[in-house]
């Protein structure tokens, strides 16, 4: 039974892979921040029905991590796959954004990706075998206002997984990005990540960032993909012979990407970005709108 560790599987996603890829028979290894919320998980029928363990690891620990590694090569005997799926948001617009909290994001939504990365492969490299999944998002293709640091994060992530494409395939390691658009997550509630400044009326920014959090919100409620969705192309990119490197989930993240491809020049910029802007500065008290 090939062996999968999950980053960041308390909620969201990351549990929805856990289940699926669980019911599908993978081993796999749900990993949390803290395991002791374990239960929730574990007590769900659907994990039951495959070999689920939950481990404790935090993607900006080196010491969870490898401990987190280690148990499973001894349990498992190797790391078939890894989904580099932990990750958090900030949302603001950038002058109101912490750089302490920008510096957190990155920990979290790339280096932490790049440490658990570097703690598997050395079981990987050995068994000439093996898939690194790392969740992206629609927003490392495209930026977008008021998430500009979690979209660099992103964009960033999207280079690492490109160039360790190139590097691994040969050794018969496959990396795969997957880019989910909008999927409704605990990430768009708990785990919103709204900076404190943003919401602040006296930013100069804050209508516009109150607007573009009401058009967010909008496509948010619109948003017919689901986490479930994401764990069967998640379940696509570890079962296929030759995974593709990127992998897009949802319809208005397919167009945009789509059109930024086909649209000549910089048309793109101006129809798309231009209609982004517009949206989020007719915010009645904006600057400039009364
Ligand atoms: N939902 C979407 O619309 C969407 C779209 C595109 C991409 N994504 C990406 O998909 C991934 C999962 O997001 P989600 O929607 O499932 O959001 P979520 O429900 O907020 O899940 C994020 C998970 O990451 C964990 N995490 C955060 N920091 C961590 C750390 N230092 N170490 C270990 N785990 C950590 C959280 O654990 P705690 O419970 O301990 O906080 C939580 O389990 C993220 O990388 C996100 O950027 C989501």
């Amino acid at each position: 039974m090939d062996s999968i560790l999950i980053t960041g599987a308390s909620t969201g996603l990351g549990r929805e892979m856990a289940l699926f890829l669980a019911e599908r028979g993978f081993a796999v290894y749900a990993t949390m921040r803290d395991a002791s919320d374990a239960g929730s998980l574990l007590n769900d029928p659907r994990s039951s029905k495959g070999k689920l363990k939950v481990l404790p690891l935090d993607v900006t620990d080196t010491i969870s991590i490898q401990r987190a590694v280690e148990t499973i090569v001894a349990e498992a005997g190797g790391i078939y796959g890894v989904i580099n799926n932990a990750g958090i948001g900030l949302r603001g617009y950038f002058e109101d954004l912490d750089s302490q909290d920008i510096r957190k994001m990155f920990d979290a939504n790339l280096f932490g990706v790049m440490e658990v990365t570097r703690a598997v492969l050395p079981h990987m490299r050995p068994a000439k075998r093996g898939r690194i999944l790392l969740i992206s998002s629609v927003g490392g293709r495209i930026g977008s206002l008021g998430v500009s640091t979690y979209c660099s994060s992103k964009f960033a992530l999207e280079g690492f997984g490109e160039s360790l494409f190139m590097e691994l395939a040969p050794l018969g390691i496959r990396v795969s990005l997957i880019e989910p658009g909008i999927i409704k997550t605990e990430r768009w509630t708990i785990n919103r990540g709204v900076a404190p400044r943003a919401t602040d009326p006296r930013s100069p920014y804050y209508a516009w960032f109150m607007q573009s959090e009401r058009e967010a919100e909008k496509l948010v409620q619109a948003s017919t993909a689901t986490p479930a969705d994401v764990a069967a192309v998640v379940h696509q990119a570890l079962t296929a012979e030759t995974p593709k490197l990127r992998y897009m989930i949802g319809r208005k993240a397919k167009l945009a990407v789509a059109l930024r491809r086909w649209l000549p020049g910089d048309l793109f910029e101006r129809i798309y970005f231009g209609t982004v802007m517009r949206r989020a500065t007719r915010a009645p008290g904006s600057p400039g709108v009364g």
